[in-house]
């Protein structure tokens, strides 16, 4: 399914310069493919091309701007199943969730192309005190200019595309570095792109070690730095950005609470999602579980037996649900961190045993709380479990986090929503489901050390672009 070799792309076009990165299938551990691997020329050469092709992307009418996005959705159609499976050789992701992740990529499009013939200005009266009284005013909204991009390995699909499409409805040229474990995805994209007639230098999608990385983040002609990733590297590219708006799309330990007038089965079933899709590689995956002590023990009997039967193996059969972690290195982390948890007096409730890439799906319970599979991002398949009284002190243990992407309550109760929605220090409540769930127009993004900003095209598109005031005196 994967071709020989890629190209990258830069200044809109594909080069096969070497192909020096070796892409492996995630699940046999077997080389699957080979990158080409641009190095700080490349990446210096790319940067000048969407400088020098700034103006003209600026200058693109939206129509336009809507075509190329309507032309990326229309050919990701029809490489559907190319797309999907080729997600699962590079990702380890079942295929499923592959399958997932390409229906995500085309709504990202989709939204990207109805967003760009709807980026608004206003009208404003100026006259607000006697010396303003012959001003009028408007404003627009202009392209901030280059962009630069850094993508995670988690969905290589999607979260490129919730920067690359709304770059391009928003008429900024890009450089995207994706994953280097997973830069299928980001290429094929690339592929995609230049089957259109984007301005030359409008995108750059460069593969790269650490030679020139840092220029992602550091040289000035880029505008705007996108980052998802790691809490960590988020963090320490901010601070070497310079002058560039910078958004991060960082991790958390996401939360749910099942309160006691929840339906156990519907929670189970969606919980079970939540803890363990694609291994839980995933910033707003089921970390802890706060559960009512009047249901405490009846759901808990029902997730373990749930997550026993979860099926384990490759990730290219239907019926499979947890498929290999990124890498054994990642693997054996979270491995280790389960057995420092139980070392720390945390019970094992279920899995804990690792074979290579592939971690069983782990339940902890009575897990203390300075252990990091409880107050660091775990980003595998292990849900800790605690037990609550009082609705309010579950709120404040939600909060006890130096994170805060998206929190999930399970309650019909109308008083206790608005007060998880009042009291909750992330970005987004979810009410009657996961902390995982998304769709690609919302409002996307954390607080505390989860992030900066706001994905969900139209949100991205107003980081992508400046107001631009027009003031007129009518004398
Ligand atoms: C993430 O892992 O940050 C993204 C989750 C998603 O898009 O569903």
């Amino acid at each position: 399914m994967l071709k020989k070799a890629y190209p990258y792309y830069l200044a809109s076009k594909p080069v096969y310069a070497n192909e020096d990165l070796e892409v492996t299938d995630k699940f046999t551990g077997e080389v699957a493919t080979r990158v080409a691997l641009a190095d700080a020329k490349a990446i210096d050469q790319a940067i000048a091309a969407a400088d020098k092709a700034k103006h003209a992307m600026a200058a693109l009418p939206a129509w336009k701007r809507q075509e190329v996005l309507d032309h990326c959705v229309k050919r990701f159609r029809e490489r559907q199943d190319e797309l999907a499976q080729s997600l699962t050789i590079e990702n380890g992701k079942p295929i499923n969730d592959a399958r997932g992740e390409v229906t995500r990529l085309i709504d990202t499009f989709r939204i990207a192309a109805e967003e760009s013939v709807r980026i608004y200005g206003e009208v404003m009266p100026l006259d607000i005190s006697p010396r303003a009284q012959a001003y009028s005013g408007m404003w627009k909204r202009v392209p901030i200019g280059p962009c630069s991009f850094i993508s995670p390995f988690n969905f290589p699909l999607n979260l490129a595309a919730h920067k690359v499409a709304p770059a391009i409805a928003a008429g900024c040229p890009f450089v995207l570095k994706p994953a280097s474990m997973t830069p299928i995805g980001a290429l094929i994209i690339g592929e995609v792109l230049a089957e259109t007639d984007l301005p030359e230098g409008a995108f750059s999608i460069l593969p790269c070690s650490r030679d020139g990385a840092d220029l992602f983040t550091t040289d000035e002609r880029l505008k705007l730095l996108s980052f998802t990733g790691s809490p960590q590297v988020g963090w320490e590219l901010k601070a070497k950005a310079g002058k560039k708006k910078v958004v991060l799309e960082l991790g958390g330990n996401a939360a749910c609470i099942v309160d006691e007038d929840a339906d156990i089965e519907d929670a189970v079933k969606r919980v079970i999602i939540g803890a363990f899709y694609q291994s839980g590689q995933s910033c707003i995956s089921v970390q802890r579980l706060l559960i009512h002590e009047k249901i405490y023990d009846h759901f808990k009997e029902k997730f373990i037996s749930a997550t026993k039967n979860l099926k384990a193996g490759d990730p290219k059969k239907d019926d499979t649900f947890i498929g290999p972690m990124i890498s054994e290195k990642e693997a054996k982390r979270v491995e280790d961190w389960i057995n420092k948890a139980v070392q720390a007096g945390a019970k094992l409730l279920c899995g804990g045993k690792r074979d290579g890439t592939m971690l069983q799906a782990t339940l902890l319970e009575d897990v203390p709380h300075n252990q990091p599979i409880s107050c660091d991002e775990a980003f595998g398949p292990v849900a800790i479990l605690s037990k609550f009284k009082d609705f309010d002190a579950a709120l404040k243990e939600v909060n006890d986090s130096e994170f805060g992407l998206q929190a999930g309550v399970f309650t019909r109760d109308i008083y206790k929503v608005q007060k998880a929605w009042n009291t909750l220090e992330v970005g987004g409540v979810v009410i009657g489901d996961i902390p995982s769930w998304r769709v690609d127009h919302m409002p996307y993004g954390g607080v505390k050390d989860s992030g900066l900003g706001r994905e969900g095209i139209r949100f991205a598109i107003e980081d992508m672009t400046e107001i631009r005031l027009l003031v007129i005196r009518t004398p």
